[in-house]
């Protein structure tokens, strides 16, 4: 969808020209076009337009006018006054995308202004938040245009006096936005139309595609193994579940990065049912493991070479069928633990128990990262801006938080005392599955530090930014896409 462009906007006859100003001190915003700067003057006169973040100026300039582009349509966006950072110009690519889409532009072209400022940061901000911003999840509205706004963007491309030394920014922004909007994609189908099974479906197309390596274990093999997590959250549903393994090696000499993802496709509660009042959001259950397999596409894509990675995302559905499991059962995870299941909605975490197990065991990872909407009260704690962070490694947070910042996906790191496990303890069991409420995000987390031994771990629980994310030109109304371009940087920042 981006490209840059060798024309540039004297000769460009296209559906929209934009231009990005900063707001001044005082004055006009000024823009890189003399023509265009004495409308922008005009309008600022009257007071319309000051430059501010967010703030645009659309008008439709006569054909043949002096000075001006030969264009339909052209547009000024401001950047505000704020410090210049990779996150501003994606929230800028954000705005623009939708403007565009507003309008009837199927196309653009992106004028980049002369400013002081990191080039690759602003072609790679720009890059994610015109491909982030762009999306839309349109496959089962059957009018093409419902709401009389909003074509669809095909192409933007972007143009430089000097643009040498930036397309890596512009191919890998969009690259790690694309595979954002899959993982929006993958949640936003119902849970009928993404079962356990498409999950394998795109984890095998992905192999194919990337030359990685795909393992997908049936419910009879995990019997076998003796998973009775995912095997016993599975009981009450017809769809059979399935553990979905992609291999990315590089180099034997780089280290091992395991990632397991949540991909409960559906979440009603099991016997302990959930209210029936949005209920319907539990389709997004399984945005850890779209996360995870989203990330690994586009890590593949980018060719990195930094770390080895496999990827595990346990798939089932949480239903109340007759032979679901009951509170008050107790199964054998993998590895020999034994659970007593109190609360058949706390099932996240037993199948990724078994997932955590499982991969540390076969693949003996230098770091594992796993990611999860796993609980209600992280959303209590933290509310829908920052993904809560918990581990057992302060160096493994350290390069997380990094990468989130880096991301516009911010994380906060919550405790993990030894403390909180006691909550864990069963009569009759070597654990239960829930504790008290109160830090019930801490004590899911505690749940599965039992599994991952002296592993360096980190668990990020996206129950509140999976989807409802803080408000931002780029992220729309349903599921975020979030964690795959945290994960995809933390490859990419990768340093042993
Ligand atoms: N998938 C839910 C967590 C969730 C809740 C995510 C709301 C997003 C929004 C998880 O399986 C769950 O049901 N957790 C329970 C745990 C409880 C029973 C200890 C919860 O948070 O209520
Ligand atoms: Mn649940
Ligand atoms: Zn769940």
């Amino acid at each position: 969808m981006l490209k840059f462009s060798k024309i540039g906007p004297k000769n460009y006859a296209g559906d929209l020209l934009v231009y990005l100003v900063r707001q001044p001190g005082k004055g006009s915003p000024r823009s890189a076009c003399g023509t265009v700067d004495e409308i922008i003057r005009r309008v600022h006169a009257l007071g319309d337009f000051s430059g501010k973040e967010g703030e645009h100026l659309l008008f439709y300039p006569e054909k043949g006018r002096h000075g001006l582009p030969d264009v339909e349509r052209i547009m000024v966006v401001g950047l505000g006054q704020e410090e210049l950072s990779r996150e501003l110009f994606r929230k800028a690519g954000g705005s623009i995308a939708s403007l565009a889409m507003k309008s009837k532009a199927q196309e653009l072209l992106l004028v980049l202004p002369d400013l002081v400022c990191d080039m690759a940061e602003m072609v790679e901000g720009l890059s994610e938040g015109l491909v982030l911003g762009a999306y839309r999840f349109r496959r089962y509205k059957s009018k093409k245009d419902p709401e009389g706004s909003g074509e669809m963007l095909q192409q933007a491309a972007l143009y430089a006096a000097d643009s040498r030394g930036v397309g890596k920014a512009l191919l890998l922004g969009e690259i790690a936005a694309q595979a954002a909007c899959l993982a929006r994609d993958m949640a936003n189908e119902p849970a009928s139309h993404w079962t356990p099974a498409h999950f394998s479906e795109y984890a095998r197309h992905l192999a194919a595609i990337h030359g990685m390596r795909c393992t997908i274990l049936d419910q009879a093999r995990m019997q076998k193994l003796g998973m009775g997590g995912i095997i016993g959250v599975n009981q009450g549903s017809a769809q059979p579940p399935e553990m979905i393994i992609l291999e990315y090696a590089v180099k034997p000499s780089a280290p091992t990065l395991l990632l397991v993802g949540k991909g409960l496709t559906f979440d009603s509660g099991g016997i302990s049912l959930k209210p029936s009042a949005g209920m319907e959001e539990m389709k997004y259950d399984m945005c850890g493991g779209a996360a995870v397999l989203c990330a690994m596409q586009a890590v593949a894509q980018a060719k990195l070479k930094r770390l080895n990675l496999v990827a595990i995302v346990p798939a089932t559905e949480n239903l109340p069928g007759p032979a679901a499991l009951k509170p008050g059962d107790v199964i054998i995870q993998y590895g020999g633990k034994t659970v007593e299941v109190v609360n058949t909605d706390a099932e996240g975490r037993l199948i990724l128990a078994d997932a955590l197990a499982y991969g540390i065991k076969k693949y003996k990872p230098d770091m594992v990262i796993d990611v999860a909407t796993l609980t209600g009260a992280v959303i209590i704690g933290l509310g829908h801006h920052r993904t809560g962070l918990l581990a057992n490694d302060d160096e493994l947070c350290a390069r997380l938080l990094a990468a989130g910042e880096r991301s516009g996906e911010p994380l906060w790191r919550l405790p993990l005392d030894q403390e909180y496990s006691k909550q864990l303890r069963s009569e009759i069991a070597d654990l239960k599955n829930v504790g008290k409420k109160d830090g019930g995000a801490i004590t899911a987390a505690a749940f599965l530090k039992e599994f991952v031994g002296e592993t360096p771990w980190a668990h990020l629980d996206i129950a509140g930014t999976a989807w409802d994310f803080t408000e931002k030109s780029y992220i729309p109304k349903g599921p975020s896409g979030i964690a795959v371009r945290t994960l995809f940087n933390f490859v990419r920042n990768w340093k042993g």
